[in-house]
C-alpha cells in the first residue's frame, strides 16, 4: 500500500548527492540536490513538487535561545501538533524566526515593528515569562516547495531537486533563505530531511504521447522539464525547450543531458543567456525570434508550459505569447482563453 505523507505525517529522507550546477566563475550558486526516498512508497509524476520542512540555521537558533531565561531543553507542548518537544527543537524546526508577529509584540509589551525574533527579544533583554505562551505567538515554519527534477522511470529510489541559493535583507542583516540554505548548506548524509510529496493537479504531461510540448523555463524553472524529458525520452512526441540563465559558460544546467537529447533528434533546444551581452536577452525574446514555429506548434495542438519566476518572467512571457497570437489570429484573447480552458497553456510559477 502507498503511504500518503502530509504536513502532519512526514517522510524522513536522506541526502544522496549534492553539487553546484554552476561552473567556477559563475555569479550564482544553484544546486543539484538528490534525496534518497527508498522505502517511502512515494509515487510521483513529472510536474509534481516536493514539500520540505526545513530547520533554522544552528547559529540563528542559538542566537534566539540566548535571550531566554530558560534552558534550551525546557519541555513544551507544541501548540499546533500538541507533541512534546524541547524549546530548542521548537525554535529549530517549528518557528519562522524571520518574523515577529504583532500579537507577540503586544504580549511582550513592546511597540514598533521588528524584522525578526532576535531584534524584538533584544528590546526586552531576557525573556522570563512562559515559554509556551511565547511559542504560541510565533509565526510557524512553513514547508518549502521544490519542483521534482527527475522521473520515477529514471530514478525510482531518489528524487532530484534544483535549488537556487540567495541572501535577502532581514532588518540590517543579509540572511540566507531558510529552505534553500537547509538543503544546500546545512544537511549532510546523516540529517533526516522531513518532506512530503505534493501531486500536481494541472502541470501534467499530455496523456497522448504524440502531443508536442513547448517548455519555457528560465533558472530553476527548468527543473520539472528534466523530469518531463526523462519521461518522454524515446517516445513519439516532439519536445521544444527554451531555457534561460545568466551566462552560457557557467549557468547552463544539465547541458549534457539536454544536448544529448538534441543530438538524438528528440529535443529542440533554444537558450537565452541574459548576461552574455550588454542588452538583456530573455526566454520571451527567443520565443519572439521563433514566432512562426511557435504558432505552427500551437496550431498542431502543442501544450505550452511556463515555469519559474511569477513576478516578472511569467507576465512577460504571456505578453509576448499574446503579441505572437495577435499576428496570427483575430481574437487573441479568445485564443488564449481557449488554450487555458483546454489545458494547453500550463503555468507553474512562484
Ligand atoms: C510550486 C513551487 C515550486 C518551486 N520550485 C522551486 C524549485 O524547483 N527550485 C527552487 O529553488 N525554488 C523553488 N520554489 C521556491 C521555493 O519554494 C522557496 O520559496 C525558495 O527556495 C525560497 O525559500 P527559502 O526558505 O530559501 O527562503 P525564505 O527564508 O522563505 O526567504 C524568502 C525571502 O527571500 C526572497 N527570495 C526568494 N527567492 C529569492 C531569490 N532567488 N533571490 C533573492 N531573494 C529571494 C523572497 O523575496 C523572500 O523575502 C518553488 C515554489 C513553489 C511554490
Ligand atoms: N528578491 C526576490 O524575491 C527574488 C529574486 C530573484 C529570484 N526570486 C525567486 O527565485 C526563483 C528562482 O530564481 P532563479 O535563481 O532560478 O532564477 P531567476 O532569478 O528567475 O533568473 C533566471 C534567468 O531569468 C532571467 N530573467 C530576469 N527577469 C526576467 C524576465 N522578466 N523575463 C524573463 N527572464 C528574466 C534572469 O536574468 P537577469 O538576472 O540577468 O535579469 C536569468 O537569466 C525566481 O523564479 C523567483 O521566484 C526571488
Amino acid at each position: 500500500m502507498t503511504t500518503v505523507y502530509t504536513k502532519d505525517r512526514l517522510f524522513l529522507a536522506r541526502l544522496k548527492e549534492r553539487y553546484v550546477l554552476n561552473k567556477l566563475g559563475s555569479t550564482k550558486q544553484t544546486y543539484h540536490v538528490s534525496l534518497d526516498i527508498k522505502d517511502s512508497g512515494i509515487q510521483h509524476q513529472p510536474g509534481d513538487t516536493l514539500a520540505i520542512m526545513p530547520s533554522n540555521q544552528p547559529d540563528a537558533v542559538a542566537n534566539v535561545l540566548s535571550y531566554f531565561d530558560h534552558p534550551s531543553d525546557t519541555p513544551i507542548i507544541d501548540p499546533r501538533s500538541k507533541k512534546l518537544v524541547t524549546l530548542h527543537e521548537f525554535i529549530t524546526q517549528r518557528v519562522n524566526i524571520n518574523r515577529a508577529p504583532k500579537k507577540l509584540l503586544e504580549s511582550l509589551g513592546i511597540d514598533g515593528s521588528f524584522p525578526d525574533l532576535v531584534s524584538c527579544l533584544q528590546e526586552i533583554g531576557l525573556y522570563k515569562d512562559s515559554v509556551e505562551k511565547f511559542c504560541t505567538l510565533c509565526a510557524p515554519m512553513l514547508p518549502r516547495f521544490y519542483s521534482i527534477a527527475s522521473s520515477m522511470q529514471a530514478s525510482p529510489h531518489s528524487i532530484d531537486l534544483l535549488v537556487s541559493t540567495f541572501t535577502h535583507p532581514v532588518g540590517t542583516r543579509e540572511v540566507p533563505g531558510v529552505g534553500s540554505d537547509f538543503l544546500c548548506h546545512q544537511i549532510d548524509e546523516k540529517t533526516p530531511i522531513p518532506l512530503y510529496h505534493q501531486a500536481t493537479k494541472h502541470f501534467l504531461l499530455p496523456e497522448n504521447l504524440h502531443t508536442p510540448i513547448i517548455m519555457v523555463g528560465p533558472g530553476t524553472g527548468v527543473a520539472p522539464y528534466r523530469a518531463f524529458l526523462q519521461e518522454r525520452e524515446g517516445g513519439p512526441g516532439k519536445n521544444w525547450l527554451i531555457f534561460g540563465e545568466r551566462q552560457k559558460n557557467y549557468d547552463f544546467y544539465y547541458e549534457d543531458f539536454f544536448r544529448e537529447m538534441e543530438a538524438n533528434g528528440e529535443l529542440i533546444l533554444d537558450t537565452a543567456f541574459s548576461r552574455d551581452q550588454d542588452k538583456k536577452h530573455y526566454v520571451q525574446h527567443k520565443l519572439m525570434e521563433h514566432k512562426d514555429r511557435l504558432w505552427q506548434w500551437l496550431e498542431n495542438g502543442a501544450l505550452l508550459y511556463v515555469c519559474g519566476d511569477a513576478k516578472r518572467m511569467a507576465k512577460d512571457v504571456l505578453n509576448v505569447l499574446e503579441n505572437i497570437i495577435v499576428e496570427n489570429c483575430s481574437d487573441p484573447g479568445g485564443y488564449i482563453k481557449n488554450m487555458r480552458k483546454e489545458k494547453r497553456l500550463l503555468l507553474d510559477v512562484y
